[in-house]
């Protein structure tokens, strides 16, 4: 990677300080990448793998300060258990390759979604990796394992509810500020752009809360083929964006 950029600064397509300061992806395409070369599902995450390496690449260079990649979803359950052991496996590959990397690079990993689910030894290496990180701060890397937006948004729901309950809050204080305070991204700076490869046009119960008001992106790209080009498109066709949030 280049050396950082001021994050939100005017490097890049963005001159002039309309770099999003969080980008999401919605990294869609694989199995389609897949079958187009006449290859298993499996190559098409192996190389999807590889995108996730360029667009987090791109983003440090061009001064993001949040990236969020949706890499597992709490439907994606539904696939063969094949296809999910095939993913738990290259995920705790890539772990393994690329936490040199971050620590290099000075990138923090940061978690999202119950990702509980992918059993005691995955769970481990993940958490390794976030602690070995939490001290970064060029980028965030914000991973979506097993993750669902409605069950955030209920989950934030339950905890407000259950400190109305001990009288911790009063239930009338209760507003957008304190349920985006009890979400997984309450940390993080607002979103400003949602990207979803591969021509699919929904967001899949991703975000929903949290993408109120960021400019979505649709590309045609299928996933594995998305490069530093297609980011840096990405991020030209934000600046050009017309953000009025209401106003006129
Ligand atoms: C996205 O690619 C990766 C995951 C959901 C894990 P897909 O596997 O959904 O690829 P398509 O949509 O079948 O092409
Ligand atoms: C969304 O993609 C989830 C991830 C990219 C991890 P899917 O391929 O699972 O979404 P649908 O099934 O097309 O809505
Ligand atoms: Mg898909």
């Amino acid at each position: 990677m280049s050396p950082a950029a001021a994050p939100g600064g005017a490097k890049g397509p963005g001159e002039g300080g309309k770099v999003p300061r969080h980008v999401a992806i919605i990294m869609d395409g694989n199995g389609r990448w897949a079958k187009q070369r006449g290859l298993p599902r499996v190559a098409g995450h192996r190389a999807g793998a590889e995108a996730v390496r360029r667009a987090l690449q791109a983003a440090a260079d061009h001064g993001v300060e949040a990236l969020t990649l949706h890499a597992f979803s709490s439907e994606n359950w539904r696939r063969s258990e094949e296809e999910i052991s095939d993913l738990t496996a290259l995920m705790r590959f890539y772990l393994e390759r690329e936490l040199k990397t971050l620590e290099k690079e000075r990138v923090r990993l940061k978690l999202i979604g119950d990702y509980s689910a992918f059993g005691a030894e995955l769970v481990e290496r993940l958490e390794k990796a976030v602690e070995r990180t939490a001290d970064n701060t060029r980028l965030t890397l914000v991973i979506a394992l097993n993750y669902g937006s409605r069950t955030e948004i209920a989950a934030a729901a339950r905890r407000l509810a259950v400190k109305a309950v001990a009288a911790e809050i009063d239930p009338a204080t209760i507003g957008e500020t304190e349920l985006s305070a009890e979400l997984q991204t309450r940390d993080l700076p607002e979103l400003d752009l949602l990207i979803r490869t591969s021509g699919e046009v929904r967001l899949s119960n991703f975000l929903l809360w949290q993408a109120a008001y960021a400019e979505l992106l649709f590309l045609e790209v299928l996933w594995p083929n998305f490069d530093e080009q297609a980011f840096a498109g990405a991020l030209e066709t934000f600046a050009a964006r017309d953000r009025r949030f209401g106003g006129r």
